[in-house]
C-alpha cells in the first residue's frame, strides 16, 4: 500500500447500514483513529471525514466543499445529505456565498437569542400541554412529548399546531428512515406532497393578508432589493419544519433515556433544575441529534494529503468530531457540567444552525418539565425503539416510560391559541 491509499484508504462503511446503527459510537471511534479521510463505494462513492480537524476544515471551506446543488454530482435531490433525500429546494442551506447571505440574514432575525425569547410562552405552553395529556396516567410514551419541537415549529409559522404529527410524518421520516423503506416512500409519496400543498396555500393566505408570524416575516423581507418569491418562503419553511422538528426530539428522547440509566446526574438535575442549560451542551455532543452531513467538492484538490476530486461527495460527521480525543477530554465519559463544550452539534462555519437558539430553549423546558413532574419515570428498555437509520439522525422512534402519576396544570385545550 502506498502512503497514500494508507492515509486515505478505501473503507467498506454506509452510514445508513444497521451495522452502523447498531454502533455509530463504535463505528466512528475506529474510523477516526485508523483513517479519518476516507472513501466508501456506497451510493455511488463519498469521502467520510472523521475526525475533528477534517470536519472542521472543511466546513469552513465553502470553495471547496460546496453546500448547493448540483444534481449533476450524486443526482437529484437535497444536496446535503447522501444519498440525496427527495425533498424540494431548501434555503439556506442549500446556497453558498454570495446567494446565501441575505437569506441567512431573513432567517436569523426570526431565529436570533431576543426573537426566541418572545417565544418563551408558546414553549411552556406546548411543553405543559404535552406533558398535561400524560400526566394522570402514570404511563406513555416519551417519544409522544418529542412532539412539542413539531408543535411549536408549526405554530410559530403561523400553520396549524393541531396537524403537527403530519409535519413529523413527512419530513422527520425522510432523514430518519431507511432510503428505499416502505416508511421512507410513505413520506415521499404521500406525507410530504400534503405538506407542500399545505404550506403552499398558507404562504398564498400570508402574502394576500399577513399577520406578526414567521412566515409572514419572510414574505414581508426583502432580499437582494427584491421580495422573496413563494417558491424561496417555501424553500425556508421546509427546511425549517424538517430541520427544527426531529433534532430537538432526538436530543430531548436520547437524554432522557440516559438519565433514567444514569440515576444520580438525574437525582443532580432534579435537585438542580439550573444546570441544565449546561448540560443540554454535553447531551447535544454525546448524542449528535444530527449525525452527520454533506457536501460536494468543487475542484481537484489535496485536502488533509488525499486527493479529493471534483464532484466527489463528503461526508462531515459531526457525531465523530464531538468524540474526538484530540479536542475533548475523555470524549466518551457524559460530564453533564463540562464547560467550556465545543461541540460540533449544530455544524460549524456559515451554515453553522440558525435555529440552536430555539432547539436549545425548547430542550430546556422538555428536560425542566419531564424532571420535574415525573422525574421518577422508570423507562421499559426491552421496549424502546430506535431509528432503524441512524445515519443522519439518531433518535428513539418509541420509549415507553411508567411513573408517578401527576396533576395537569393548565386547563385549556393542548391546541388553543397559545398566545
Ligand atoms: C437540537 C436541535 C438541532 C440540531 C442538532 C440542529 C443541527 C443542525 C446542523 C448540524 C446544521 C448545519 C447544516 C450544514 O452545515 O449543512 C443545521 C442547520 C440549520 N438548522 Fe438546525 N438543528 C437543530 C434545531 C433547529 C431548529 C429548531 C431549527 C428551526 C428554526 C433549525 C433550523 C436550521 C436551519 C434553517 C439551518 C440552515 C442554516 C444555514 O444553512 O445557514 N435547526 N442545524
Amino acid at each position: 500500500m502506498s502512503e497514500q491509499q494508507s492515509r486515505c484508504p478505501v473503507i467498506h462503511f454506509d452510514h445508513h447500514s444497521p451495522e452502523h446503527a447498531a454502533d455509530t459510537v463504535g463505528a466512528y471511534s475506529k474510523l477516526r483513529s485508523e483513517s479519518p479521510v476516507a472513501w466508501t463505494e456506497s451510493y455511488g462513492g463519498y469521502w467520510v471525514l472523521s475526525n475533528y480537524k477534517s470536519v472542521f476544515e472543511a466546513s469552513r471551506n465553502d470553495d471547496l466543499f460546496s453546500s448547493a446543488r448540483h444534481d449533476e454530482y450524486g443526482g437529484e435531490g437535497l444536496s446535503v445529505t447522501i444519498p440525496k433525500a427527495p425533498t424540494a429546494f431548501h434555503i439556506p442551506i442549500e446556497l453558498d456565498p454570495p446567494d446565501f447571505r441575505p437569506f441567512r440574514k431573513a432567517v436569523n432575525q426570526v431565529t436570533a437569542p431576543a426573537a426566541v425569547k418572545k417565544l418563551d410562552s408558546v414553549i411552556k405552553h406546548y411543553v405543559t400541554g404535552f406533558i398535561d395529556e400524560i400526566i394522570e396516567s402514570g404511563e406513555a410514551d416519551l417519544a409522544f412529548v418529542a412532539g412539542v419541537p413539531a408543535a411549536v415549529t408549526v405554530h410559530w409559522l403561523g400553520l396549524d399546531a393541531a396537524k403537527y404529527q403530519n409535519y413529523v410524518n413527512a419530513m422527520h421520516t425522510l432523514v430518519s428512515a431507511a432510503p428505499g423503506s416502505a416508511e421512507y416512500r410513505h413520506a415521499a409519496e404521500v406525507a410530504v406532497p400534503w405538506v407542500s400543498n399545505t404550506v403552499r396555500e398558507h404562504i398564498a393566505k400570508r402574502r394576500a393578508d399577513p399577520t406578526d408570524d414567521a412566515t409572514s416575516h419572510f414574505i414581508k423581507t426583502p432580499v437582494d432589493g427584491r421580495d422573496m418569491t413563494d417558491d424561496e418562503v417555501y424553500s425556508i419553511l421546509e427546511l425549517v419544519i424538517s430541520g427544527g422538528v426531529g433534532t430537538t426530539a432526538s436530543l430531548v428522547t436520547q437524554a432522557l433515556v440516559w438519565l433514567y440509566q444514569n440515576p444520580e446526574d438525574r437525582q443532580r438535575l432534579i435537585d438542580n433544575p439550573e444546570l441544565v442549560d449546561v448540560a443540554t451542551e454535553e447531551f447535544l455532543r454525546v448524542f449528535s441529534p444530527t449525525q452527520a452531513l454533506a457536501r460536494t467538492i468543487m475542484q481537484d484538490a489535496d485536502f488533509q494529503g488525499c486527493p479529493v476530486r471534483k464532484g466527489d461527495r463528503a461526508l462531515l460527521a459531526w457525531a465523530s468530531a464531538n468524540r474526538d480525543p484530540e479536542q475533548f477530554e475523555n470524549p466518551d465519559t457524559v460530564d453533564i457540567t463540562r464547560w467550556p463544550n465545543r461541540h460540533v452539534s449544530f455544524g460549524l462555519g456559515i451554515h453553522r444552525c440558525a435555529g440552536s437558539h430555539l432547539g436549545k430553549a425548547m430542550a430546556r423546558e422538555m428536560l425542566r418539565q419531564v424532571l420535574g413532574r415525573m422525574g421518577d419515570y422508570v423507562v421499559d428498555l426491552d421496549k424502546v425503539v430506535t431509528y432503524p437509520d441512524q445515519g443522519t439522525n439518531a433518535g428513539y422512534h418509541s420509549i415507553p416510560v411508567t411513573f408517578t402519576p401527576g396533576t395537569r396544570l393548565n386547563d385549556t385545550p393542548l391546541f388553543a391559541d397559545a398566545e
